[in-house]
């Protein structure tokens, strides 16, 4: 079925697998027959999640078939009705399976689960709605669920009154920027982590406090426990970063593990554990519940949006650019967001570099 308004076949970026088991991937007719239950989304701009970077290479870990469409967020017009929503609503799909399971946002057309389906925050356009989209509500999430698992009793009895920062990984990254920004909304100071230090303005329009690299926001020992330097850490990196950090978190405080763009192994120790009584606390925004509760996220965004818009690095990228922007991501060389537009396809731009 094409698209009613340009008459166009329904076409996407296509991940497949040669015979020789070398990775395939080009502009192509879309791969899969609409299931079922399925409701059409025409799409008018999806997300560029670090998994999808991971689902162009048909990582395993996310592609769960081949052939696929990668995209685990995507905004745009419902073609049919869906539930109370007439044809023609502005809305968002998100994880549910798009773009691990089932085709995703990298394409002209989505077929999506109703469960995913959400009405688009009015105050947000198609792209705006994708620059944040899973990196946005795992940033929210992070931010709440380091609230309320955070020993404030604890920490008073063991810190006194000092009020430590908080302290975002990988902040040159989607997540991290939108954790900058979240957690300064939220009122705590934060100092922002990367190995680039030319976003610093960037990430301290964000909200931080302070820009560091690795080096500077870690001590140099390798005791099993240093100073306690952060209250709260939201870490997008893993591996070795995340098991040095653990060493220098307060009593009472607690990290979120959002992602592992570094590594997934963690060197550590107990003692963060029982002698300063920290929480690990995993974040799983794919798997988020309840619609209810990823409305009540995307409200938030709203609200985060406006207050970072400006700062904000959104690139718009067509079809023939994604697998160049994939192996950048994979490489950890990427700033900002990238957002899918199918009618990008020539023209490339910078909304706010
Ligand atoms: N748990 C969840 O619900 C959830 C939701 C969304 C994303 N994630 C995960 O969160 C992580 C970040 O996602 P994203 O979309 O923000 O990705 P991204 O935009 O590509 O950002 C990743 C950042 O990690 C940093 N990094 C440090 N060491 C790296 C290395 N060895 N290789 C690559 N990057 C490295 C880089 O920042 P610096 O150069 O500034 O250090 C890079 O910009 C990913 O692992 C992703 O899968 C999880």
């Amino acid at each position: 079925m094409g698209n009613k308004e340009t008459g166009a076949e329904p076409h996407g970026w296509v991940v497949n697998r040669g015979s020789g088991g070398e990775v395939q991937a080009a502009v192509g007719p879309l791969p899969d027959s609409p299931g079922s239950q399925s409701v059409c989304i025409d799409v008018e701009a999806a997300g560029f999640n670090y998994k999808d970077a991971l689902a162009c290479e048909a990582h395993p870990g996310v592609v769960r078939k081949l052939p696929l469409v990668p995209g685990i967020d995507v905004a745009g017009r419902l073609r049919s009705s869906c539930g109370d929503y007439a044809a023609g609503t502005a809305v968002v799909a998100t994880g549910n399976g798009l773009g691990e399971t089932m085709s995703g946002g990298f394409a002209t057309e989505v077929w999506a689960p109703p469960a995913a389906i959400l009405k688009r925050p009015p105050n947000l356009s198609a792209v705006a709605a994708m620059a944040m989209g899973t990196a946005g509500l795992s940033a929210i999430l992070a931010v709440e669920r380091l609230q309320s698992v955070i020993n404030w009793d604890y920490q008073a009895r063991m810190q006194g009154d000092e009020r430590l920062p908080w302290l975002i990984t990988g902040a040159s990254g989607g997540v991290g920027m939108l954790a900058v920004a979240a957690t300064a909304l939220a009122g705590f100071q934060v100092i922002a982590c990367t190995r680039k230090n030319s976003l610093s303005n960037t990430l301290l329009s964000l909200g931080a406090s302070a820009v560091q690299s690795p080096e500077e926001a870690l001590p140099a020992d390798k005791k099993p426990l240093s100073s306690a330097r952060y209250l709260g850490v939201i870490d997008t990196v893993g591996g070795e970063l995340l098991a040095n950090i653990l060493r220098v978190v307060a009593a009472g405080g607690a990290v979120a593990s959002i992602g592992n763009a570094g590594g997934v192994a963690i060197p550590t120790t107990v003692y963060p554990f029982i002698l300063r009584g920290i929480t690990l606390a995993g974040i799983d925004a794919a798997g988020l519940p309840s619609r209810e509760k990823r409305q009540a996220l995307w409200a938030k965004l709203a609200v985060l949006w406006p207050l970072m818009n400006s700062a904000f690095p959104v690139r718009h990228i067509g079809f023939q650019q994604i697998g160049a922007w994939a192996a950048e991501m994979r490489s950890g060389r990427i700033k900002g967001r990238a957002v899918v537009i199918p009618q990008e396809e020539v023209r490339s731009e910078h909304a706010h570099d």
